[in-house]
């Protein structure tokens, strides 16, 4: 048996590419004529977009929640070897009986862009003072494993339970339920209230004309109905089979619209989905990788920044340098597994012999900003009715437990935890006073940490009263600010967002392994911006390794497992691409 040499640098997943096929989309245009209606809706959805973006709240927010009921919908989100691709990686070689495996991470920590900032120095802290960095949801849909297109992570979770069980009960993930959205969340835009100067609640805004609300025309009551009548194709389409829907999907239109689509589809109204987090922190999933990393006596290796990869002299094996806590080092591997984000990429050296179309795809593609700011409070004064704090009345006077509010204040977005239902109701507890993407995140950016904090409650107090400032708890021990952008283990923003025909164009080269080293993470699946892209990939990496080493045998066997019963990374749309 070969014996490999392996070396998981960072990761994650995500999906992929099409061909080149623009005179076959004219043809199958003109076969299928229904089709170009629904070019002719997306035109016109384009313009409304338009209108209603400049209007409302997210249009997304309003999109679902009027479909829906109770959802948050954010632009997107997403796991293992050191970040969770890498650890998946890990997790998975280790089935495949591959023994000699290193993990390189820069931090000091796993997880990556799964990272909880825990505001006390015990993380089982019963107060839970604790906020989500990175990311802080997963959805699901009861009952349903075949229809959760997310079911791998939580398979996952249920393979590293029971694999820790035994020796590690400490290391127990408890998944508990995460609340999209409220109808108690506010909606304040144009600094209007309501006729009794109360703050709109986001149940109320649906019984009124929006005129009300300082816009200057009313919403197109077609709106939700367009939109969903001009995704309902490709929905169904990916349903039925989803590398032939994906196709579908990247034959038609460029200009980004595979990610919003893809987007969409994972808050897919149809679906009943629902939310989880996990119980003191997102944070415990990497850290329930870390016995199996040491029972297989894989190598860990914190702060070590990986800054060149060359081939050696033979061309077959590469070797890879690194400083660990800025002590250059270096070793030779068979086989080497990226999972770092390509803005760290970009800065490395890398082979030369490297296709332009995989450089290209380190160069250009595009990620999304997102910043967050937490705020400490002495007591959770949103949770209760204004009547009982003294704090701003509104439609509904009760307090507000999971969800959002929404604002075109410069916070955006405020999310209320979900962990705190079960706690006395007068304690302490960390607000995400803003949720901010692309331009709204990058305002942020040029202020300082405590800068951030006092813009934020600003907004609170404009949002909740006077009581917000009354209960916050200053310092930079007690709130925290994150900006993705300008984190060097990330390095130009939090997570793949494609950018006009970025998938079609870059996708597959950004996938394909060439001279023994192998892309992961996030930004190579289609389900980027989550954790289960980062899954995903994991195991198409692993594949490749398997296959490419005459190991099929060993893949089929690892394909079989429980545990990959519903990975859905399988994208043969960019095979050979
Ligand atoms: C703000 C935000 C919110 C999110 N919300 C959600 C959500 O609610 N649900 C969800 O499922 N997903 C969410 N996601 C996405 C999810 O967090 C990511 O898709 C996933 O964690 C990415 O994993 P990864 O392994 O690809 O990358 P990472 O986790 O980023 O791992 C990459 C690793 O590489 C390391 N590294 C970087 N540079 C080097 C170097 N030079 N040498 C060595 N190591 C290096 C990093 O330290 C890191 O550990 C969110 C992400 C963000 C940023
Ligand atoms: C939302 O508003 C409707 C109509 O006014 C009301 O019947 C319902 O109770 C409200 N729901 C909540 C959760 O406040
Ligand atoms: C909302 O109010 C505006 C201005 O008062 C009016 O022109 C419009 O017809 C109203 N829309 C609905 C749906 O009632
Ligand atoms: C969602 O749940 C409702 C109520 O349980 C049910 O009637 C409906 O069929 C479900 N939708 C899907 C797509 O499963
Ligand atoms: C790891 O190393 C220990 C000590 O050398 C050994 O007993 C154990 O069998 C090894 N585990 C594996 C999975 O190889
Ligand atoms: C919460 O309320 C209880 C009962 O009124 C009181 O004993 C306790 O000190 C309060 N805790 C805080 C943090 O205010």
């Amino acid at each position: 048996m070969l014996k490999l040499r392996l070396i998981i640098i960072i990761a994650l997943v995500l999906p992929i590419i099409a061909q080149k096929i623009k005179t076959q989309v004219g043809q199958w245009w003109q076969k299928r004529s229904e089709q170009l209606e629904h070019l002719r809706l997306f035109k016109i959805l384009e313009k409304k977009i338009f209108i209603i973006k400049d209007y409302v709240f997210d249009i997304l927010d309003l999109f679902y929640s009027e479909i829906t009921g109770p959802r948050i919908v954010s632009a997107t989100t997403n796991p293992p070897i050191s970040g969770l691709a890498r650890l998946f990686t890990a997790l998975l070689l280790k089935e495949a009986g591959i023994k000699d495996v290193t993990i390189l991470e820069y931090q000091d920590r796993v997880g990556g862009r799964v990272h909880t900032h825990y505001f006390t120095d015990d993380p089982n802290d019963e107060r839970r003072l604790y906020g989500e960095l990175g990311a802080m949801r997963l959805p699901y849909i009861d009952g349903r494993p075949d229809l959760s297109v997310h079911q791998l992570v939580f398979d996952t979770i249920d393979y590293l339970n029971e694999y820790n069980k035994e020796d590690d009960p400490d290391k127990e993930i408890k998944t508990i339920p995460f609340i999209f959205s409220n109808p108690n969340g506010l909606y304040y835009f144009n600094n209007k209230k309501d006729p009794y100067d109360k703050m709109i609640t986001k149940n109320y805004s649906k019984t009124v004309n929006i005129t009300k609300l300082g816009y200057p025309d009313s919403i197109p009551d077609d709106y939700a109905s367009f939109y969903n009548e001009a995704l309902a194709p490709f929905f169904k389409e990916l349903d039925i089979d989803f590398t032939k829907g994906l196709k579908a999907l990247k034959r038609q239109f460029d200009y980004g619209f595979v990610d919003l689509a893809m987007e969409a589809y994972t808050f897919d109204p149809n679906f009943n989905t629902s939310w989880k987090t996990i119980d003191k922190g997102m944070q415990r999933l990497p850290n329930a990788f870390l016995p199996l990393i040491k029972k297989e006596n894989y190598t860990l290796k914190y702060n070590c920044e990986v800054y060149k990869l060359e081939k050696t002299e033979d061309g077959q094996n590469v070797r890879v340098h690194w400083k660990n806590n800025g002590k250059k080092e270096s070793d030779i591997f068979d086989r080497v597994v990226v999972t770092t984000p390509l803005g760290c990429v970009r800065h490395w050296d890398i082979p030369s012999t490297l296709s332009y179309q995989k450089q290209r795809a380190i160069r250009e593609l595009s990620y999304l900003n997102a910043g967050k700011i937490f705020l400490q409070f002495k007591n959770r004064f949103w949770e209760k009715s204004p009547l009982e704090t003294g704090g701003l009345q509104t439609t509904s006077n009760v307090g507000i437990v999971g969800g959002t509010s929404s604002t075109d204040l410069p916070v955006r977005t405020v999310v209320y935890p979900s962990y705190y239902q079960g706690l006395p109701t007068n304690g302490s507890g960390v607000l995400l006073a803003s949720y901010t993407w692309n331009d709204d995140a990058a305002r942020y950016a040029p202020y300082t940490e405590e800068e951030r904090f006092e813009l934020a409650l600003k907004d609170i107090v404009t949002l909740h009263g006077e009581i917000a400032r009354k209960e916050w708890i200053p310092g930079k021990e007690n709130n925290k600010a994150h900006y993705w952008t300008n984190d060097k283990t990330v390095v130009g923003g939090a997570y793949a967002k494609y950018g006009a025909g970025q998938l079609e164009f870059l996708m597959g080269a950004m996938m394909r392994s060439e001279d023994y080293i192998h892309w992961a993470g996030e930004h190579t699946d289609i389900h980027n911006a989550w954790i289960l892209g980062a899954f995903n990939s994991g195991v198409r990496v692993v594949k490749e390794i398997l296959q490419e080493n005459l190991m099929n045998d060993k893949w089929l066997k690892l394909k079989n497992m429980r545990l990959l019963k519903y990975w859905n990374g399988n994208l043969d749309a960019y095979a050979g691409y």
